[in-house]
């Protein structure tokens, strides 16, 4: 029996990658996202005993809980979750709209605990531990003009990170985050020409990251090899932090 992963935000960017490379490794993965995109369904198609998607709006909690239910009704209680699921609203805090801090915050950081919450209660039934990875950035840790209640629920999700992790290790469930840095897919878009040659400028090994520069951490922090690292970030940004 393969072993489930759940992914939140399947459908592109880092998800998507996340996605294709754990079935490629023999991971089941049940994924969500509101909308399913143009590259799930021949995912779908090619994987159809170890790929389940569900439509669901993480931030709304009766939606996250019907892909929980959903993904455990298929392959029943996972191994590990990825909460990748994010967006991101750019402007100066002064006059970014409420409506648009309270869609990152649900989203963000209210949507990735009650999808862990909802798949805790299956994963802690389940005998042999398990992993959850939260997909902060370093915008948590460092800041970026204009992104100030993004990075706010970013540096949230480490701060779950710590606590959930001594919440949960003695069932020998780990929890760490991964913190990408400036990644080439479509919520980095939003980038000015003049703002990705500043970042390329800043970072050591001179480029953006892919998603691909981000997989090969998720695939050892859900591997056997990773059981005793838990509470931690991960960095991975080219050295911009550094
Ligand atoms: N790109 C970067 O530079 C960067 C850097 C550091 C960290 N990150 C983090 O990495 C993660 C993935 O980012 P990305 O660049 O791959 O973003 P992306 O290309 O915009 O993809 C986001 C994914 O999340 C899904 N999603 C968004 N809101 C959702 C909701 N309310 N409910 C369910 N699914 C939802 C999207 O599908 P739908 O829109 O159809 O729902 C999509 O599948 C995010 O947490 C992001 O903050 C990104």
């Amino acid at each position: 029996m393969s072993r489930t992963v759940i992914v939140t935000g399947g459908s592109r960017g880092l998800g998507l990658a996340i996605t294709r490379a754990l079935l490629e490794a023999g991971y089941a993965v049940a994924t969500c996202s509101r909308h399913p995109g143009d590259d799930l369904p021949p995912l779908l198609a090619a994987y159809p005993d170890r790929l389940f998607w569900q439509q669901a709006d993480i931030g709304v909690a009766a939606s996250s809980q019907a892909f929980i239910d959903g993904a455990v009704q298929r392959f029943g209680a996972p191994w590990a979750l990825i909460n990748n699921a994010g967006i991101a609203r750019e402007g100066i805090l002064a006059t970014l709209p409420l409506v648009e801090v309270d869609d990152l915050i649900q989203t963000n950081l209210t949507g990735a605990i009650q999808v862990a919450r909802a798949a805790l209660r299956h994963m802690l039934s389940r005998p042999g531990g398990g992993r959850i990875i939260n997909i902060s950035s370093i915008i948590g840790q460092r800041g970026y003009t204009g992104l100030a209640a993004y990075a706010a629920t970013k540096a949230g999700l480490d701060g779950l990170t710590r606590a959930l992790a001594r919440e949960v290790g003695r069932r020998r469930i780990t929890v760490n985050s991964v913190a990408p840095g400036y990644l080439d897919t479509e919520m980095s878009g939003t980038l000015s020409g003049g703002q990705r040659e500043q970042i390329v400028r800043r970072t050591p090994l001179g480029r953006l990251g892919t998603a691909d520069d981000v997989v090969p951490a998720i695939l050892f922090l859900l591997g056997d090899g990773a059981h005793f690292i838990t509470g931690q970030t991960l960095t991975i940004d080219g050295g911009i932090t550094c």
